[in-house]
């Protein structure tokens, strides 16, 4: 019954940025699922090589292109092509330190990327849509767990791209009763494919934890600076809510599947559970069977002490629910790194 399920066509999505680290793993649950699938990436901050992965993975080919979404004339013969049901809107640049400093590039990037895309969906009369925000529009939290209609507000140059991209789609929705809009905030995605064949590909001194953690374990980077141990928390390091990339990959199917009626709909995709910058180490030093040297340091600046989601819109409408544990993500992002010690790069 499954297998017949999965081979019946579902319908076409394009990917935007679907070479990337959430992208891809998209890609795979999307084909593994029965949907066809067109990527559009301009490859930024990713490599064709992830898309061959998906394919090594799946067993299907697809078709992609090397298009910057913000060339309207090459996106429109993409839409001209296929008849595409769906866009998942995942390109974007997301480094905040980077939007901090080269703010116009990421205004330019993010905004105008999306403008283009959804004049050109207009045109070829595609009218769904979802978007990758993420819990950064939530700024400092007014109160946790945080639900869709805490107050939104921002910090850096990139969370404001995802604030202003979220508010051209409930203006768009209020104003064309054609359009769908399902918008959704990631919390911390870490993890990779069980597989290892896909992942987060390393590049440069990371700034988020479990890369950098992963880096201490390959030996590139001699201790993890842990940000501050003085917050109002269990152990007084840092709490996120960590969610694996599989599970964040299927919310998006079941955000395809579910939703049915056109205006802009919101999500958290987060487990609902908080874990410490020392609980994330122990897991990783779990999945290594070693230990992680660490050094106590001064608060990053920015940083708030907790963040995680309540998650049961999500549960609710969607009928979605993250099913792995930080063990899960730890072992996974683990193994693609054993497996890819240079990323997608041959050495
Ligand atoms: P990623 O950098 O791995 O993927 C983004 C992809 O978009 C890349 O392949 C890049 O080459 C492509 N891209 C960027 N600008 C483009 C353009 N103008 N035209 C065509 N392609 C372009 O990032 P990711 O971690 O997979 O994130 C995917 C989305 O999720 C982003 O919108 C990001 O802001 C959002 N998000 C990510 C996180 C996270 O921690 N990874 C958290 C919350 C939200
Ligand atoms: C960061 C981004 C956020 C983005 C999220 C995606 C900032 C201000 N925010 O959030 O917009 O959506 O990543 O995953 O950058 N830590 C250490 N040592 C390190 C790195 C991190 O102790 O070397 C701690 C941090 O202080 C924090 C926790 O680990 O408590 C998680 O940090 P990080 O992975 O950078 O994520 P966020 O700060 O939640």
């Amino acid at each position: 019954m499954e297998n017949l399920q999965a081979k019946a066509n579902k319908g076409t999505v394009l990917v935007t940025g679907g070479a990337g680290y959430i992208g891809s793993h998209t890609c795979v649950a999307l084909l593994k699922q029965g949907y066809d699938i067109v990527v559009v990436d301009n490859f930024v901050n990713s490599s064709p090589v992830s898309l061959e992965r998906v394919t090594k993975i799946t067993d299907k080919t697809f078709p992609w292109y090397r298009v910057d979404l913000r060339n309207r004339e090459q996106l429109s013969e993409i839409f001209a092509k296929h008849h595409i049901d769906w866009v998942i809107h995942f390109a974007a640049l997301k480094a905040v330190g980077e939007s901090v400093a080269q703010p116009l590039r990421y205004y330019e990037n993010n905004l105008n990327a999306t403008l283009s895309l959804l004049a050109v969906m207009d045109a070829h009369d595609c009218h769904k849509i979802v978007f990758s925000s993420s819990a950064t529009v939530y700024g400092n939290p007014e109160r946790l767990p945080l639900t869709e209609d805490c107050r939104l507000h921002t910090t850096n140059p990139y969370g404001t791209t995802k604030l202003m991209i979220e508010d051209i789609l409930r203006d768009l929705c209020a104003a064309d009763k054609q359009w769908t809009a399902v918008i959704l905030r990631y919390f911390n995605p870490v993890g990779a494919h069980p597989s290892g064949l896909i992942g987060e590909n390393p590049q440069g001194i990371p700034n988020n934890l479990t890369p950098y953690i992963a880096q201490v374990l390959t030996g590139k980077l001699p201790f993890l600076q842990v940000f501050g141990d003085d917050y109002d928390t269990s152990d007084g390091t840092g709490v996120r809510d960590y969610i694996h990339v599989c599970d964040l990959a299927d919310g998006h199917l079941q955000a395809i599947a579910k939703i049915k009626t056109a205006g802009a709909h919101v999500y958290n995709l987060g487990t609902g559970h908080g874990y410490s910058v020392l609980e994330v180490l122990h897991a990783f030093e779990r999945a290594a069977g070693r230990e992680i040297p660490y050094q106590i340091k001064p608060r990053r600046a920015g940083d708030v002490a907790a963040c995680y989601a309540d998650p049961s819109r999500a549960e609710h409408d969607l009928g979605w629910h993250a099913q792995y544990s930080l063990d899960d993500m730890a072992r996974d992002l683990w193994r693609f790194y054993t497996q890819n010690p240079h990323g997608y790069e041959e050495k």
